[in-house]
């Protein structure tokens, strides 16, 4: 049944036959030999340090940074994004640089959510699937981190079903509305923590999120050229899809996509004066707008200038192209 006088034929979609192409993207390559230069270590934080940080601060405060990097999880829990992204690159035979980089990626991520939880259990351990509330804020703001992850576990969902819609090209250049919302939080936060160990944390995943960005200026500068108007067009609906989804943790949760009950925000706005208060480095939310638009800008930018039409942010008065019915199955941005 095999005629082995001739080559074999793969299945499609196979991680097979391997190909090693050190030639295209030299850009890429780069940032993959700085991914391995600049790893770090979440064990070499203090953490022990910060548990008798957290001892000396009010159970509130401790509840309002807990409860902030349980939201942020809900964004860096990427490794699994990336992870599937590196399966679908390979089956996909995209270049080599491309999937070597997403391969450090998927690291870099895991360890940004390994922070998350040893951040928030330092502060609260248990928080917020094990902890008994005292009060109704202490009920809602538990409620409130369960609702953010089951608008992540619908996002989720998107996301692998848009490798089914979406080619690579449009999939890969979608991933720079994320970069961007994580390089400005991460860096926002650092300049303001007060407590060293955060400090500390933010300064390096900035560094992370940093390369990341600047992966996604490469995938722009290398795929959007070769697109035409309909895939722009994908791309203009993908960078209103991301700042919907990012919008949650860098500004305030817009009306689309997002379900969550109706006292969301005020419960959120007041866990974040908490952690604010205990010295997380919280932006306020003037603040947020503000970097919030700059990064939007930024993007805008740099799609601009391969012919990509922004799409209209009313959320931050940012006139674009206007852009109807982003639904779930559209979010499918990475942080
Ligand atoms: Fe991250
Ligand atoms: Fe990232």
């Amino acid at each position: 049944m095999y005629d082995y006088s001739k080559d074999p034929e793969f299945p499609p979609e196979s991680i097979y036959p391997l190909d090693w192409d050190f030639d295209t993207s030299p850009q890429t390559w780069r940032l993959y030999s700085r991914a391995k230069r600049e790893q770090w270590d979440e064990d070499q934080i203090d953490w022990a340090k910060l548990e008798e940080i957290a001892s000396g601060l009010e159970r509130k405060q401790r509840l309002g940074v807990a409860y902030w990097w349980c939201v942020l999880a809900t964004f860096d829990n990427a490794a699994p994004v990336f992870g599937y992204a590196m399966v679908k690159s390979h089956e996909r035979h995209i270049p080599t640089a491309y999937r070597s980089f997403i391969s450090t990626i998927t690291f870099d991520e895991n360890r940004h959510c390994m922070v998350c939880g040893r951040a928030s259990q330092c502060m609260f351990k248990g928080f917020p699937r094990g902890f008994k509330p005292q009060d109704e804020l202490e009920r809602k703001a538990a409620r409130n981190v369960l609702w953010t992850w089951y608008n992540g576990a619908r996002y989720w969902n998107a996301y692998k079903e848009a490798y089914n819609k979406y080619t690579f090209d449009v999939l890969l250049t979608s991933f720079m509305m994320g970069e961007a919302a994580a390089t400005t939080i991460f860096s926002e936060m650092g300049d303001g923590a007060k407590i060293p160990q955060f400090k500390q944390v933010f300064r390096q995943i900035s560094l992370d999120e940093t390369r990341h960005y600047a992966f996604t200026h490469v995938l722009l500068q290398d795929n959007l050229p070769k697109m035409d108007e309909s895939r722009k067009m994908m791309v203009t609906k993908q960078i209103r899809a991301g700042f919907i989804f990012l919008s949650l943790i860098m500004y305030r949760p817009p009306k689309d996509f997002w379900k969550l009950p109706h006292d969301y925000e005020e419960v959120h706005f007041k866990m974040e004066d908490l952690a604010r208060d205990a010295g997380l480095g919280v932006p306020s939310l003037e603040e947020k707008e503000k970097a919030w638009r700059e990064a939007v800008l930024r993007v805008g930018a740099a799609v601009s200038k391969y012919g990509v039409k922004f799409p209209e942010i009313p959320e931050l008065g940012i006139s674009g192209e206007e852009v109807e019915g982003v639904s779930e199955e559209d979010v499918i941005p990475v942080f």
